[in-house]
């Protein structure tokens, strides 16, 4: 078929319409102005890698646990919980704009503990996984919060934090975290840089298994950090998207919110369950604000309820209904910590021997870094050069900055990607 392009219309000709008898026309393109976007950084990296057939490529790209055999992993918990909402046939209606009231309640007490009594002045909505919350959050302040638009994000954060906090109307701005030269946490550049914050802006903190560095503060650094805050008066918007998955306990990964709370912090909260109970695709998640009392709360759930229902609705129910239902069984409750636990575990183990395994191929350079880093992640060090051999050469993918996925990693693959390092590091 021909098509002859004028100056606005396309018309195609031999295209003739069946019920009018005449040329069809099409009016020029809406989108021709659209210009080509990057890939996602770490989406892209997938991409790639599904592109590769070298059979020995690994991904190390996405933060998505494998199980020892490279395969992903659905927690035995969750194919109960499965069993138990099947038998039930409950209805498919649709939730209230909030959520299911039982999952937001057992996703607060999870982060806060079943007795906290800030559970009585806070309100948490069930949101979109991790992400979700984070756009809810960030639309929120920019709605509501009395303050300059600054959030304070840490040097480095999750790539897609600065997306969604501007797409969400907030300004981005950074503080000192990670070191280099130790690869380790940066805690004199942070409490410098945040003894500078103007008054009444947003820092964001991640709760434990900070992505990409893997480096927490210890306690003591949470105590320093908590009191120049409070100094400051800033407003703290805490990301937990690892509850659990740091150190294999959901209380120990839970600490430096409570500490938080415990110290007076009226705080911001999202909360993930992509990865401490492997609902990924589910997308299961928590917003949740701290208020001064019960009626603040009111008040404040009033308004994400406005702010919510024009975007989507209400959440969908089947990942919340899991999630409820492990969290509310005492069994699959004692499952599921178990098999947190023994997710944190392997990662833990993939670290020890990845280091092993680079002083084996006689590395010199120091690997201690990535047996102290925590989490699902390691930053190596690797410069985007060294990163872009390992990818050439050895069909390793991991994002630009050196980050690597630890839980993509398995006692099968871990000596060939040691090699690899050595390879393009030496
Ligand atoms: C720090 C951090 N926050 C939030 C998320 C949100 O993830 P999701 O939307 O899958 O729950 C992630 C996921 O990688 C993350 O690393």
């Amino acid at each position: 078929m021909a098509l002859l392009k004028t100056n606005k219309v396309i018309y195609c000709l031999g295209n003739i319409s069946p019920s009018l008898g005449v040329l069809s026309t099409r009016n020029s393109s809406w989108w021709g102005e659209v210009q080509m976007g990057p890939p996602d950084p770490i989406l892209g990296v997938s991409e790639a890698f599904k592109r590769d057939t070298n059979p020995k490529k690994m991904n190390l790209g996405v933060g998505a646990y494998r199980d020892d055999k490279g395969k992903p992993f659905v927690l035995s918990c969750v194919r109960k919980a499965e069993a138990i909402i099947t038998t039930k046939q409950m209805d498919k209606e649709y939730l209230g704009i909030g959520g299911l009231a039982e999952f937001s309640k057992s996703c607060a007490q999870l982060a806060f503990g079943a007795d906290n009594e800030v559970l009585n002045r806070s309100i948490t909505v069930q949101t979109i996984s991790g992400t979700g919350s984070l756009r809810v959050g960030a639309n929120f302040l920019a709605r509501f919060h009395g303050g300059p638009r600054d959030v304070y994000l840490p040097k480095p954060s999750w790539g897609n934090h600065t997306p969604i906090f501007r797409d969400g109307g907030m300004q981005l701005k950074a503080y000192r975290y990670y070191d280099p030269s130790s690869c380790g946490f940066d805690f004199k550049g942070a409490l410098d840089d945040i003894s500078k914050i103007p008054e009444h802006s947003v820092i964001m903190l991640h709760a434990c298994a900070h992505n990409p560095t893997g480096v927490d503060p210890k306690p003591e650094e949470w105590k320093e950090i908590s009191d120049i805050v409070k100094k400051r008066n800033l407003l703290v918007f805490f990301d937990m998207a690892y509850q659990g998955f740091a150190s294999g306990d959901i209380d120990r990964d839970a600490w430096a919110v409570r500490y938080f709370i415990e110290q007076g912090h009226n705080i911001l909260l999202s909360q993930s369950f992509a990865k401490n109970m492997g609902l990924y695709g589910e997308r299961v998640g928590g917003f949740t604000v701290v208020c001064n009392d019960t009626e603040e709360a009111k008040r404040v759930e009033s308004q994400l309820k406005i702010l919510i229902r024009p975007i989507y609705s209400n959440p969908p129910m089947n990942g919340a209904r899991i999630a409820a239902t492990i969290l509310n069984t005492p069994d699959l409750r004692s499952l599921w910590l178990e098999e947190v636990h023994g997710m944190a575990n392997r990662i833990i183990k993939m670290r020890e021997q990845l280091a092993a395994g680079l002083k084996n191929e006689g590395s010199s350079h120091n690997w201690q870094h990535v047996i102290d880093q925590i989490g699902m992640f390691c930053f190596t060090g690797l410069k985007p050069e060294q990163v872009e051999r390992l990818t050439k050469e050895f069909s390793v993918y991991m994002t630009k900055d050196g980050r690597i996925s630890m839980a993509g990693v398995t006692s099968g693959n871990v000596g060939y990607l040691a090699h690899g390092i050595h390879a393009v590091t030496k």
